[in-house]
C-alpha cells in the first residue's frame, strides 16, 4: 500500500530546552514530524486482526468493513476521537489495507488553501481512504468543500468573480474519508453530522498495552520478559505510542548496560534514570500537579491559571495531559476548575 502523507512541523513551547527534548523523546504524544512517523511505521499492525484492543471499535469496523466489501462500495466516513497516540492513524491505514485500497495521509493544518483540499480530492482512486488529521484546525472554505464531496461524492467549485462566477461541479471517485481529532467538541455540527461513524479510542489496559510491547520488541528484535514488558506497561499512560517509545529507550538501556533481557527491574532501574515514574507521569505531569497544590491550595482553578502559572501551552494541557490525569482519578473536573485529588497528593507524597 502506497502511503501519501503532508504534515507540518510540531507546535513550540515555553518550557525549558532540556526539559522539552525529554519529553519529547520519552513521552511525545503528538509527533508530526515524517521521521517520527515513518519510525512508528515499521511497528504498526498492517491487520485489523493484529490489532490489540479497543475490542468494541474494532468489531464495529469489522462489520462496516466486511458490508462495503460485500457492496462493492467504499466504507462509509469514519470519525475517530480521543487523545493522541491511541491509534487513529494505525486504524486508518488497517481500513485501507483491509478494503485493498490505497491511504493517503494530510491534516488540516497542510490544507490551508482551497486548491489543497481539491488537489487531494480529485487525486483519489475508486475507494481509497483519505486520512485527515486533525480534522478540528480545517478552516471554513476547506470545510464547505468538504461537504458536497462527503455526501454525493462531488467537488463543487466556482469559477471567475463577482457577477461573472459560475459553480462547476466535478465528480469524484467514491472514497471514504476517516477523520481524527482530539477534541471532538471543536468540530462543527454540519461536518459531524457527514460521517457515518463516530468512535472513540479509549485508553489501553494493562494487558493490552503488556502485549503491544511484546509484539514491538519481537519486531525489533529485542528480548524481552512478559514482567519487564509489563512494567514498561504500567508506565505507558494507557498509550501505545508511549510504550513503543518507552521501549526503545529502555532497549538502549539494556543493551549499553549490557544487561541482556529486559527483565522487570532492569526496565525499573532505566524507567526510573528517565524520571518516568510508577503511573507513567513525566516532569510536566508533575509540574501542573504541584502547581495546583503549592499555588492554588489544590484547586478549583481553572486551566488558563494553570497554563500561565506552569508556562505550558493550554491547549496541551488539555489534550495531551489532562485526559490522563483525570483517568486515573489524579484530577477532578468541576464546574469552578480543576481539582487535585487525594489520590494525587499520596502519589507525590504530600
Ligand atoms: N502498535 C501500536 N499500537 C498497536 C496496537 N493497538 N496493536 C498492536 N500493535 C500496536
Amino acid at each position: 500500500m502506497a502511503i501519501k502523507r503532508s504534515s507540518e512541523q510540531g507546535k513550540s513551547s515555553e518550557q525549558p530546552a532540556n526539559e522539552r527534548k525529554q519529553r519529547n523523546e520519552l513521552l511525545q504524544s503528538n509527533p508530526t514530524t515524517e521521521e517520527t512517523s515513518s519510525n512508528e511505521d515499521s511497528l504498526r499492525p498492517q491487520r485489523l486482526a493484529d490489532y490489540i484492543g479497543q475490542k468494541d471499535l474494532k468489531a464495529v469496523l469489522d462489520i462496516a468493513i466486511n458490508a462495503a466489501k460485500q457492496r462493492g462500495e467504499a466504507m462509509d466516513h469514519l470519525l475517530l476521537y480521543g487523545p493522541p497516540g491511541l491509534g487513529k492513524t494505525t486504524i486508518s491505514l488497517i481500513l485501507a489495507t483491509e478494503m485493498g485500497v490505497q491511504c493517503k495521509i494530510t491534516a488540516a493544518p497542510a490544507l490551508e488553501r482551497p486548491r489543497d483540499i481539491t488537489g487531494v480530492l480529485v487525486n483519489l482512486n475508486p475507494g481509497d481512504v483519505l486520512f485527515i488529521d486533525e480534522i478540528h484546525r480545517m478552516n471554513r472554505i476547506t470545510e464547505e468543500l468538504l461537504y458536497p464531496a462527503m455526501e454525493d461524492g462531488r467537488l463543487d467549485i466556482t469559477v471567475g468573480k463577482g457577477q461573472s462566477a459560475k459553480t462547476r461541479s466535478i465528480p469524484l471517485a467514491p472514497f471514504t474519508l476517516v477523520g481524527a481529532t482530539t477534541r471532538i467538541g471543536a468540530l462543527t455540527s454540519p461536518l459531524r453530522d457527514r460521517f457515518g461513524m463516530i468512535q472513540r479510542l479509549q485508553f489501553y489496559e494493562l494487558d493490552e498495552l503488556t502485549d503491544i510491547i511484546l509484539r514491538t520488541a519481537k519486531v525489533l528484535e529485542t528480548d524481552i520478559a512478559t514482567e519487564g514488558a509489563t512494567e514498561i506497561a504500567a508506565r505507558s499512560r494507557g498509550t501505545p505510542r508511549i510504550a513503543n517509545r518507552l521501549l526503545k529507550r529502555v532497549r538502549d538501556y539494556t543493551q549499553v548496560k549490557a544487561l541482556g533481557t529486559i527483565t522487570q527491574p532492569v526496565a525499573e532501574e532505566a524507567l526510573e534514570l528517565f524520571q518516568v515514574d510508577k503511573m507513567g507521569l513525566d516532569w510536566t505531569d508533575r509540574l501542573i500537579l504541584n502547581t495546583l497544590i503549592d499555588q492554588f491550595h489544590g484547586g478549583p482553578v481553572g486551566l488558563d491559571a494553570i497554563a500561565a502559572a506552569t508556562g505550558e501551552d493550554r491547549l496541551t494541557i488539555e489534550d495531551v495531559y489532562e485526559p490522563y490525569l483525570l483517568q486515573i482519578g489524579f484530577l477532578q473536573r468541576t464546574p469552578r476548575g480543576r481539582m487535585i485529588t487525594e489520590k494525587a497528593m499520596d502519589h507525590l507524597g504530600y
